[in-house]
């Protein structure tokens, strides 16, 4: 059979092929973007009773009402932001389905989306999958403000063709975050056009040093055309559950649920009753933050005796660091080699770039237990 790949440039994905070769090589796994701790015992209690109190139905399309409201109200606690339970908020199986719903909802064939890149991987197939053309903003720890975005030069990407640009804050892989003059910046360059934003989101409670979150939701301009992506994986340490939330006006809600229906349809039911529950008790939220600063500081307070150099991580649970005093082998190369060689995998930062841009860095996610932590940078500390 002669199969027309649609995506024949696309291989397996970098964390897989790292994940895999950690554990063959028994390496700790700094790699892929995963806790390697459990969720609060409350939590697993809580689909534990729903599992087995006969909530095992297709959940309605759109989530649970009782879910809906409570991501309804945790938006409107943290944000001061109205979003209505019924037309605004979609639960999802995972902040990837909502990415590739709203890519899918909004882009046309030869429309235009503009990605800050290093940036996630799921991004460019996903608009490419709908006859989009990905245009790169590239951002590089080189330049003058370093992996931060420079508007004039988004702005020079900008065409009459640009239907969509994509944001991700807290940023993987770099750990930046956007600020209130990024939001007003980003306000200016789409004031007057249909272009239409979507907000990833999905490190939103894992931010550090006492900053805000400015979500796109929080900008009266930004808001009316965005699309804000959460996942409750990463909130709660629950990645494989893949369940998360996608928030919009409900003009865009309506476009998104067509195609979130005939993606997967529906989320994971027992689950979304125990997340309701859950999220009644704001605090299981509210300790994320403190409790991802101090894994983020524990492991710099080892690599600080490394001869690696970095800017610590403003959010997410990842932190980059460049070995160029250490060698000069292209950071897939080493990635591979300190998988096999010293036992801790990490993933390379060109991966993140659609033209493989190597600037010598490696990215490591710090989502581990204390020992674990102090393990790993323990032998970066012998390179
Ligand atoms: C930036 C970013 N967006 C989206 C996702 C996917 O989230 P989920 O597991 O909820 O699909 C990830 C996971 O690594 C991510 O890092």
């Amino acid at each position: 059979m002669n199969l027309s790949s649609k995506l024949p440039h696309i291989g397996t994905t970098i964390f897989t092929v790292m994940s895999k070769l950690a554990t063959d090589c028994g390496a700790m796994n700094l790699s892929q973007g995963f806790p390697n701790f459990d969720a609060s015992p409350r939590l697993m209690e809580l689909v534990s009773y729903y599992l087995r109190h006969g909530f095992n139905q297709y959940a309605p399309m759109a989530g649970v009402p009782a879910l809906r409201e409570a991501i309804a109200q945790k938006t409107s606690d943290l944000y001061g932001v109205s979003y209505h339970p019924d037309t605004e908020v979609t639960v999802v199986s995972g902040a990837t389905e909502a990415l590739y719903a709203a890519i899918t909802a909004v882009v046309h064939p030869g429309d235009e989306v503009l990605l800050f890149e290093p940036c996630y991987d799921s991004y460019a197939p996903a608009v490419e999958l709908n006859g989009g053309v990905p245009v790169y903003v590239t951002l590089s720890p080189l330049s003058a403000r370093g992996y931060r975005i420079d508007w004039a030069v988004a702005k020079s990407k900008i065409s009459a063709k640009t239907k969509l640009i994509i944001l991700n804050t807290p940023h993987n892989p770099t750990g930046v975050t956007l600020t209130r003059a990024d939001l007003d910046a980003l306000a200016e360059l789409v004031r007057g056009t249909d272009i239409v934003l979507i907000g990833d989101e999905v490190y939103e409670h894992i931010i550090f040093d006492g900053r805000a979150h400015h979500s796109l939701l929080t900008h009266t301009e930004l808001r009316e055309r965005s699309f804000v992506c959460g996942s409750f994986g990463k909130t709660f340490h629950v990645t494989g559950w893949k369940i998360g939330y996608c928030l919009a006006p409900a003009a865009l809600t309506t476009e998104f649920r067509k195609i979130h229906q005939w993606l997967t349809f529906s989320t994971i039911t027992p689950i979304q009753y125990a997340l309701a529950d859950f999220l009644k008790e704001p605090q299981n939220y509210l300790d994320v933050p403190n409790f991802y600063q101090q894994k983020r500081d524990t492991f710099l307070s080892y690599l600080q005796h490394s001869r690696f150099s970095y800017t610590p991580a403003e959010g997410s649970f990842f932190q980059t660091a460049s070995y160029k005093t250490i060698t000069d082998e292209p950071d897939y190369d080493l990635a591979i080699r300190l998988t096999h060689e010293i036992g801790v995998a990490s993933i390379p930062v060109s991966v993140f770039y659609h033209q493989r841009d190597d600037h010598r860095i490696l990215r490591f996610c710090f989502a581990k237990d204390d020992d674990t932590l102090r393990r790993a940078a323990e032998r970066l500390c012998a390179l």
